[in-house]
């Protein structure tokens, strides 16, 4: 890593650090064993793998959640880390987690793809948490800090913070979509996230079309004065808006995808499910943006035309469980588990399935294996901020072998012109890219992941890291 390090020292509150990262989660988890031994766990998702390699380098703070409603464990050092957890209670996770965060604001950035819920418990209980964030970034924070404030689950927290602390320096980064005017306008506290987003000096997501989506809503809605990538505010404040799209470690994947055992591994999978010529492969969090049924169903529509087999190719699904209790991910999950089995048992064999299907969390040693069996790598959402999975396959194929089948609606579809891309939604265009991609020349195959790996290398997180930090660095004294 190569970005500037923070250090932390102590003061009379405790220690506080000159860099501080406020996210909802920690990178780890507490989970109860079986035995009933509390132990931690790397936590889900793309924002830990982006911000984990991140943390290590910089050795600042991290405040977030540790997964539990049991009482926050007290601040603790990990790798270089300082990890702050902040508590949040049954009641939190129900009205602030799988309530506003998961069942209001997420279906509405993805583009409406599940209803929206508007509950005004909900936005309570999301204004009460973020306050609880807000100040202890407030605590943690050295005198002039940059403090880094994350995803959709924490927009009022700059607001909140500056408030408190006006000498920080705020920066804040939205890891999934932020949508258009006619979207976003239906939410009933529309404003009020706006102005806790202008909070921050810098405003960064993943796409340019987010950035001018948020840029059009604080003239429609607040009516402030923007030009180009500011934003005007009544207090004289200048807030910047663009977008810095994330990337990943490449190096650390790439290590260990060298590895001699990693190469054995992959060969086992392979073995294990009965030798496909060509081995699919999809690995996401079980949610409905993933157009995890649709990949599968466009699948099966192939074997049942015959026009591929089972000895041909083989779909392996890794779905790591996600928002269990929110009921659309409960239905999801009923969905794919159905369609999965009704498929194996049409076109499956014994000891040669169809499609595997695996609803658990892997070592990362295990999913890089995964990315080096496979021919061709799956990766359809129906709408994503980024998608750090296709990152991670291009990064694993360091021998320029293997296919990428890519969305044109995850903000990786920008970078990666050279992938298969597909509109998701459109069935008999799926099959036709599925098809195309089992059956590419090994020549263009490489041409094309040659082209994907030299623009992934240039722009892997400290990248990322470094762009966004030093923007926010260089940003205009409050
Ligand atoms: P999101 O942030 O929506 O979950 P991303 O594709 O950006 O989506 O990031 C997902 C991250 O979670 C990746 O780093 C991926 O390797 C990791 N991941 C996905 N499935 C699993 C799994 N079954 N076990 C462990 N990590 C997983
Ligand atoms: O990257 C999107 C994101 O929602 C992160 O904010 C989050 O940590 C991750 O996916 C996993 O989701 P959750 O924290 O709800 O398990």
């Amino acid at each position: 890593m190569t970005t500037e390090s923070y250090g932390g020292r102590r003061s009379g509150l405790g220690r506080v650090s000159s860099f501080v990262v406020v996210a909802n989660r920690l990178p780890v988890d507490r989970v109860e064993e079986p035995d009933g031994t509390l132990t931690w766990r790397r936590s889900p998702g793309g924002l830990v793998t982006a911000l984990d390699p991140v943390m290590r380098a910089n050795k600042g703070a991290w405040i977030g959640w540790a997964g539990t409603t049991d009482e926050a464990p007290e601040p603790f050092d990990e790798a270089g880390m300082h990890l702050v957890p902040v508590r949040l209670t049954a009641e939190d996770v129900e009205k602030y987690y799988e309530g506003f965060s998961n069942a209001t604001l997420w279906p509405l950035y993805h583009d409406v793809i599940a209803p929206p819920e508007y509950r005004r418990d909900w936005w309570e209980a999301y204004c009460q948490v973020n306050r609880r964030f807000a100040e202890a970034a407030a605590r943690v924070a050295a005198q002039g800090a940059l403090v880094w404030v994350h995803d959709y689950q924490l927009q009022l927290v700059p607001e909140m913070l500056r408030a408190i602390r006006p000498d920080l320096r705020i920066g804040f980064f939205l890891h999934i979509p932020f949508p258009p005017v006619e979207l976003y306008a239906r939410l009933p506290w529309r404003q009020a996230i706006l102005r806790g987003l202008l909070g921050a000096d810098l405003v960064g997501f993943q796409r340019p079309g987010a950035a001018s989506n948020f840029l059009r809503l604080t003239r429609r809605l607040l009516g402030y004065q923007t030009q180009r990538d500011r934003v005007f505010l009544p207090d004289g404040r200048v807030v910047r808006a663009r977008s810095f799209p994330i990337s990943i470690d490449v190096g650390e994947l790439e290590e260990i995808a060298r590895r001699p055992e990693t190469e054995r591994r992959a060969w086992e999978i392979r073995e294990e499910i009965g030798a496909p010529s060509k081995i699919l492969l999809g690995i996401d969090r079980l949610d409905y943006t993933k157009g995890i049924g649709e990949r599968i169903h466009a699948f099966a529509e192939l074997l049942g035309d015959g026009l591929l087999t089972p000895e041909e190719a083989t779909f392996i699904q890794v779905a790591t469980p996600s928002r269990e209790r929110v009921e659309q991910y409960q239905r999801l999950r009923d969905d794919v588990e159905l369609m999965v089995g009704r498929v194996n048992g049409a076109y499956g064999r014994i000891g040669r399935p169809a499609v595997t299907y695996l609803h658990t969390s892997h070592e990362r040693s295990e999913l890089v294996a995964l990315y080096r069996a496979a021919d061709v790598m799956v990766v359809t959402p129906l709408r994503d901020g980024m998608n750090l999975v296709a990152k991670e396959y291009i990064a694993c194929r360091y021998d320029h072998t293997g296919v990428l089948v890519l969305s044109e609606f995850a903000g990786a579809a920008d970078e990666f012109r050279q992938a298969i891309l597909v509109n998701p939604y459109d069935v008999d265009m799926l099959k036709r890219r599925l098809l195309e991609a089992i059956r590419l020349e090994p020549r263009e195959a490489t041409r094309k992941m040659r082209a994907m790996r030299r623009h992934l290398v240039e722009h892997d997180v400290d990248r990322w890291a470094n762009s966004f930090l030093s923007e926010l660095r260089g940003a205009q004294r409050p």
